[in-house]
Order: C-alpha cells, then sequence, then structure tokens
C-alpha cells in the first residue's frame, strides 16, 4: 500500500458521499446565517415561524440550483460534451444521472416529515439530504416509468443475518409493485447454490405470492431472486414446489461478457483472495474462519456470537481489494472477470461479478422473458434499494452504473420509500387520468 494510499485513508475520504457532503455544505451557510439559536431564550411563536419560514426558502432555493446544475450536467453527459460540467469540476465523483432529480419538491416533503427547516443547533445532515435524494430519486422515477425494482438483501430488507417473515411490513409492499405490474428483483450478495438457501431467507415474501388470491400467476412470475451478487438466478414459481423457486442454469441467463469469464480465471482468482484473506486472519489474529464457495470466499466469525471489529473487517477489505488489484492476476482477471471485495457488517465476502451484473442480468432477463431477446429494461427505468454506499467495497453501490439507486439505512427506512413510491404513483396515475 502507498503511503498516500494511507493518508487517505487516515483521512477516511474513501468513507464520505462527496455528492453529499457537497449540498451539506452549501446548506450549512443558511443555518449559519439564519438559525436563530438564542431565539429559544426568549420564545415568540411569531419569530420562531418567520425564522423557520425563511431557512426553508433558503435551503429550497439551493436544492433548486443544484437541481438545475444536474440538470446541466445530464446535458452534457447525453450529448457526450467533453467539457466538464460545472457539477463535475465541483464534485468530480458524480453522476452519471440516469434521470433528473427534483431536489426542491424532494426537500420540500421531506422537510414536512423532518422539520429541517426547524431545527436551530443541528444543521441539514448527511441523513436528512440522503433522504432527500431518495424522495427525489422516487419521484422521478415514478414520473417516467418504474419497470423494475431490485432489493439488496440483509438491512434492506431485514435486519442484518435474518429473514425475511411472514409479518414484516415489506412483504404486503413489495407485492403491491407486483400488483401493479412492477418486476421485482431480489439482488442479494448471500450466495447459495440451491433454492432452499434462499427460500430459508425470503420465506414471508414467497409465501405470501404463492398463497396471494389477488396476484395473477404472471405478477406472480414477474419476480426473481439473484444470488451472490450476480452468480445464481432463481425464478418465483409458485408451482415449483415447496422453495417456490426454480433455478435458471446459467446458459440462459449469462450476458455475452459473463459467459467469456473463464472457470479457470474464477477459480484462480478466488485462490488470490483466499491466500490474502487468510493473511489477514493470521497477521490481526481475528477470530475468523475462511469459506469457500465456487463463487466467493470470505472469512466468517469463528463463532456466531464473536464480534469482529469494523476497523478489522475495513482492513481486511482494503488488503484483499489491493492485492487482487495489484497482482498480476488481478490486473488480467480485472480486464476479464470484475469482483466485489465488501464488509458485510460481520464478515467479509469477495464474490465473483457485482451488483451492476446482476441488476443487468435482471433488465434483460424480464425482457427476454417478454418476447424481446436482445432488449432490456432500461436505467431509468430501474431502481435498485440498497443499504451499502460508503463501507468498505459497498457492494450497492456498483449497481449505480447500470439503474437509478435509493440508499437506505434499515428495513423500516425501505418501508417508506415503498410507501413514497406507492403514494407517487397514484398520484401520478391521477394525473394522466385528468
Ligand atoms: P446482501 O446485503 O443481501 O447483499 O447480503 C450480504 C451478506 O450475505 C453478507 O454480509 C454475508 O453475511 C452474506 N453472505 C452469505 N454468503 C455470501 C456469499 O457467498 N458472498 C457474499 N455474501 C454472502
Ligand atoms: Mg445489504
Amino acid at each position: 500500500m502507498t503511503t498516500r494510499y494511507r493518508v487517505e485513508y487516515a483521512l477516511k475520504t474513501h468513507r464520505r458521499d462527496q455528492f453529499i457532503e457537497w449540498i451539506k455544505g452549501l446548506l450549512a451557510v443558511p443555518f449559519v446565517l439564519y438559525s436563530q439559536p438564542t431565539g429559544i431564550l426568549n420564545p415568540d411563536a411569531e419569530t420562531v415561524t418567520r425564522n423557520s419560514n425563511e431557512a426553508h426558502r433558503r435551503y429550497a432555493e439551493i436544492l433548486r440550483d443544484v437541481e438545475h446544475m444536474i440538470d446541466d450536467h445530464i446535458a452534457r453527459q447525453n450529448s457526450h460534451n467533453t467539457i466538464p460540467s460545472k457539477l463535475t469540476m465541483l464534485v468530480p465523483t458524480a453522476g452519471p444521472f440516469f434521470t433528473r432529480l427534483p431536489l426542491e419538491a424532494a426537500f420540500k416533503y421531506q422537510d414536512s416529515r423532518r422539520h429541517i427547516s426547524s431545527r436551530r443547533y443541528v444543521c441539514p445532515s448527511f441523513n436528512d439530504i440522503r433522504l432527500t435524494l431518495n424522495s427525489a430519486q422516487a419521484m422521478a422515477v415514478t414520473s417516467g416509468s418504474l419497470q423494475l425494482a431490485t432489493f439488496d438483501g440483509d438491512v434492506t430488507l431485514y435486519d442484518d443475518g435474518q429473514s425475511l417473515e411472514p409479518s414484516s411490513p415489506v412483504v404486503p409492499r413489495i407485492m403491491d409493485l407486483l400488483r401493479r405490474d412492477v418486476k421485482v428483483g431480489i439482488v442479494t450478495a448471500a450466495g447459495y447454490t440451491t433454492a432452499d438457501g434462499y427460500y430459508g431467507r425470503l420465506h414471508g415474501l414467497l409465501d405470501a405470492l404463492a398463497a396471494s388470491p389477488d396476484l395473477t400467476h404472471r405478477q406472480k412470475r414477474n419476480m426473481v431472486v439473484m444470488g451472490g451478487e450476480a452468480n445464481y438466478l432463481f425464478e418465483v414459481d409458485p408451482d415449483a414446489g415447496p422453495s417456490r423457486l426454480r433455478a435458471v442454469p446459467r446458459a440462459e441467463w449469462l450476458t455475452p461478457e459473463m459467459a467469456a469469464w473463464s472457470e479457470q480465471g474464477i477459480v484462480a482468482l478466488l485462490d488470490v483472495a483466499e491466500a490474502a484473506l487468510r493473511e489477514c486472519v493470521r497477521s490481526m489474529s481475528l477470530p475468523a474462519v475462511i469459506v469457500r464457495k465456487d463463487r466467493a470466499v470470505g472469512i466468517v466469525p469463528s463463532d456466531p456470537s464473536i464480534i469482529i471489529p469494523r476497523e478489522s473487517l475495513e482492513e481486511t477489505v482494503l488488503v484483499v481489494q489491493r492485492i487482487l488489484e495489484l497482482s498480476a492476476l488481478g490486473e488480467r482477471a480485472e480486464r476479464t472477470i470484475p469482483f466485489c471485495a465488501f464488509n458485510g457488517g460481520r464478515d467479509v465476502f469477495v464474490d465473483i461479478g457485482d451488483k451492476s451484473w446482476g441488476v443487468t442480468v435482471c433488465q434483460k432477463w424480464f425482457a427476454m422473458r417478454d418476447g424481446d431477446p436482445d432488449g432490456m429494461i432500461r436505467g431509468e427505468n430501474t431502481l435498485h434499494v440498497g443499504d451499502q454506499f460508503l463501507s468498505a467495497g459497498s457492494n450497492d453501490f456498483k449497481a449505480r452504473s447500470v439503474g437509478t439507486t435509493a440508499w437506505i439505512a434499515s428495513p423500516a427506512e425501505t418501508v417508506e420509500l415503498l410507501d413514497e413510491l406507492v403514494m407517487l404513483m397514484d398520484r401520478e396515475k391521477k394525473v394522466e387520468a385528468n
């Protein structure tokens, strides 16, 4: 590892979302200028309301300006203009964007729920902005047409390491998406080779789907499970026996690029990753064991009650990532075989492929199944919901290159987002009807 890399790690730049931090910085200015912390000593309802209205107006104006900057960025990205957009110059890591983002409207919505403008001591936070971006994305994707919603598993649909139980509030909401003819993909890193493993994690949803009296047979089959990031595809089929899932042979869904990943290359890449993981376990004396699979290798705690410190997990991810990138094999393999090394919260895994491939397969699979073998659901009609956009490796982040995304922090936030989506779809329908 180079010194510069270590310095960057120390500064934690890789643990910041630069776009969100930049917006946070812009909103900090009116917060400082217009919040009146001393007003609390002498509360006067009229002044308090006036101050919060003023803060609201300023925040909304700034978000409208950012919204216009994104419009300009999109116009340049679509015309392949080589002159960088103003947004690129300010936030080099920004974009590409699949849709415009109605940030002003999204802020007004979030402000009505979170009362951001009424705060006098706590400025607009990372989470306020993350949720505003999610709302903007939900508004954009529903004002076009949402054709495919993909969901990460752990932390997004259920708590880390848990399962989707029948009582989960997520279950009726995903069924509602299917009822509206939105296709659904569960794109999880969890890698099981057989349907039983996925049934174990998703049984609440799969059983509810099979038993649903009002979803059509077609709608019930509008859901797939993509496991191991991009390695195992299962179609929901209520007639497929107790697991309700039918394994789709790889030959039926591998994209031409994926079909070119050689078995030999995959084994060699996992060998290098395994050796690197072993070395991390040894050098940091981690209480962990190696798990080797046909498409992944990882470390998990040697006893389920052990929590490996986050710092050790992150160090492991960064070391393995670097070794794979720097090794001659990694360079060669990187060109042909992508991998995703990430901190899963309690473990570290290196998977073959990543969620950009997993979501792409869903986009292509549904188009092919509906009779368009060369087609695919487009990025602007796809929404991937996940929790990993910042931690080392962040496996959901990869989905950003193929579709729109929403960044949630808990299953409860997924529920809120799904309610918002449905509300927006209903509103859109009403507008169309008038
Ligand atoms: P996700 O949040 O649904 O993407 O699931 C990530 C979690 O799945 C990881 O944190 C692991 O605990 C678990 N997991 C189980 N098997 C695998 C595997 O083969 N690769 C990656 N993660 C796995
Ligand atoms: Mg997750």
